[in-house]
C-alpha cells in the first residue's frame, strides 16, 4: 500500500509541473494542483480524473491551507524563475520565492497530516561561479537574486525540517528542457524556434558559456524515486543534485540542434547579462547512489524529440 497516495502540487500548471502531473496520473495519485496562472499554460489537464486545479496565489495562506492539509506530500514547484528578471525586480522575486516558501512551511508546521514537502532548487543559479563540477558539498555562491532566492529556501527547509518535524528533498535540477514548455524562454527553446523560423541565435556573453540540461520526464522519474524515498529517509534533510554530469556549451547545443534541422543558423554575440553563471554542470552521484536516479535522455535524443514537438505544437 503506498503511504503516500494524494499530493499537492504548486506551479503545476508550468512547465514542469505539467509533466510531472501527467506522470502522477498516470502512477495513479490523487493530484490537486495550486496555480496562479502566471506563466503556466492554461490546458489539456484540467477536466482530468483524479485531478483538481485551484486558480490561487500560493500567498494566500488562508486559501491554500484547506488544500495542503487534506495531502500527504507537497511539489513545491511554484516560482518566479527567470534569473535575468531577478536581478531587475530583486525584492519582487523574494517575495515570490522565499516569502511564499516560508508560509507553506508554516502550513506545514501545523499541519496535523502534511508533513513532506519536495523543493525545486536550482543547481546553476545557486552555485555562480563556483567551479564545476558541482555536487552537494561544493560550496553555494550566489550571483544573482533568483540564485539566492533558491539559496534561502533550501535553508528555511532544512530549518522547519529540524524544528518542526517535517520531511523534505530537495533537489537542485540542471537546465531542464522537454515538451509542454510552450511558455518558456530558454535558450534551448528559442534556438529551436529560431533554428524553425531561420532566425539567427543570440548568445549573451560567449558560446562557450555552458550548462548541464537534463531532460524533464528525468526529472520526473526522479521526484517519483523521491517520494519512494520518504519511507527509506534516515534524515529528515536531504539534498539531491539532478543533472546529467555533462557540461554542454552553447556552441555544442547548436550543434546539436543543426544535426537535427539540417540548418545552419548565424549567431551573434552580445553582453554578458549581470547574474548569469558562466559555466556549470553537476555530479548526481549522490542521487544515483540513494535513489537509484539515471537519466535516461542523451542530449541528441533530447533534442531531437522536443525540435518535433515544438514543430508539431507550436507551428502546425
Ligand atoms: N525549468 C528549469 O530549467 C528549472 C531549473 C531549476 C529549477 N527550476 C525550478 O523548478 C520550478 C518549476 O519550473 P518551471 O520551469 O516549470 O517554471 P514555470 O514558470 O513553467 O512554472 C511555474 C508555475 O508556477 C506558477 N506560479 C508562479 N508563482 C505562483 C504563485 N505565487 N502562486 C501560484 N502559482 C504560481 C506559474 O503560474 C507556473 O504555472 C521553479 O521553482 C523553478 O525555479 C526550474
Amino acid at each position: 500500500m503506498k503511504e503516500i497516495k494524494k499530493i499537492v502540487v504548486t506551479g503545476g500548471l508550468g512547465f514542469i509541473g505539467f509533466n510531472l502531473v501527467e506522470k502522477f496520473l498516470k502512477e495513479k495519485y490523487e493530484v490537486l494542483i495550486i496555480d496562479s496562472m502566471i506563466s503556466g499554460t492554461k490546458n489539456k489537464i484540467i477536466g482530468r480524473k483524479n485531478l483538481k486545479v485551484f486558480d490561487i496565489d500560493i500567498s494566500e495562506k488562508k486559501d491554500i491551507k484547506n488544500i495542503i492539509d487534506s495531502c500527504d506530500l507537497v511539489i513545491h514547484l511554484a516560482a518566479k524563475g527567470n534569473v535575468v528578471e531577478s536581478v531587475q525586480e530583486p525584492i519582487e522575486n523574494f517575495n515570490q520565492n522565499v516569502f511564499t516558501t516560508i508560509q507553506l512551511l508554516e502550513i506545514l508546521k501545523d499541519s496535523e497530516k502534511c508533513k513532506k514537502i519536495i523543493f525545486s532548487s536550482t543547481g546553476g543559479a545557486l552555485m555562480g561561479d563556483t567551479p564545476p563540477p558541482v555536487n552537494e558539498k561544493s560550496c553555494p555562491n550566489p550571483i544573482s537574486p533568483y540564485g539566492a532566492s533558491k539559496l534561502a529556501c533550501e535553508g528555511y527547509i532544512n530549518a522547519y525540517s529540524n524544528c518542526y518535524g517535517l520531511n523534505s528533498i530537495v533537489f537542485r535540477f540542471g537546465n531542464v528542457y522537454g515538451p509542454n514548455g510552450s511558455h518558456k524562454k530558454g535558450v534551448v527553446n528559442k534556438f529551436i524556434r529560431n533554428s524553425i523560423n531561420d532566425i539567427e541565435h543570440i548568445i549573451y556573453g560567449s558560446p562557450n558559456s555552458s550548462r548541464d540540461y537534463i531532460h524533464v520526464y528525468d526529472i520526473c522519474e526522479a521526484i517519483l524515486l523521491g517520494i519512494e524515498y520518504f519511507s527509506k529517509m534516515e534524515k529528515n534533510y536531504e539534498l539531491f543534485h539532478l543533472a546529467n554530469f555533462e557540461e554542454v556549451t552553447l556552441a555544442k547545443l547548436i550543434e546539436t540542434i543543426y544535426k537535427v534541422s539540417k540548418k545552419k543558423n548565424s549567431y551573434k554575440i552580445l553582453d554578458y547579462r549581470k547574474g548569469e553563471v558562466l559555466r556549470n554542470f553537476c555530479s548526481f552521484e549522490k542521487a544515483n547512489n540513494l535513489l537509484k536516479f539515471n537519466p535516461k535522455y542523451n542530449l541528441q535524443k533530447g533534442i531531437e524529440d522536443l525540435y518535433f514537438w515544438i514543430l508539431e505544437n507550436e507551428f502546425c
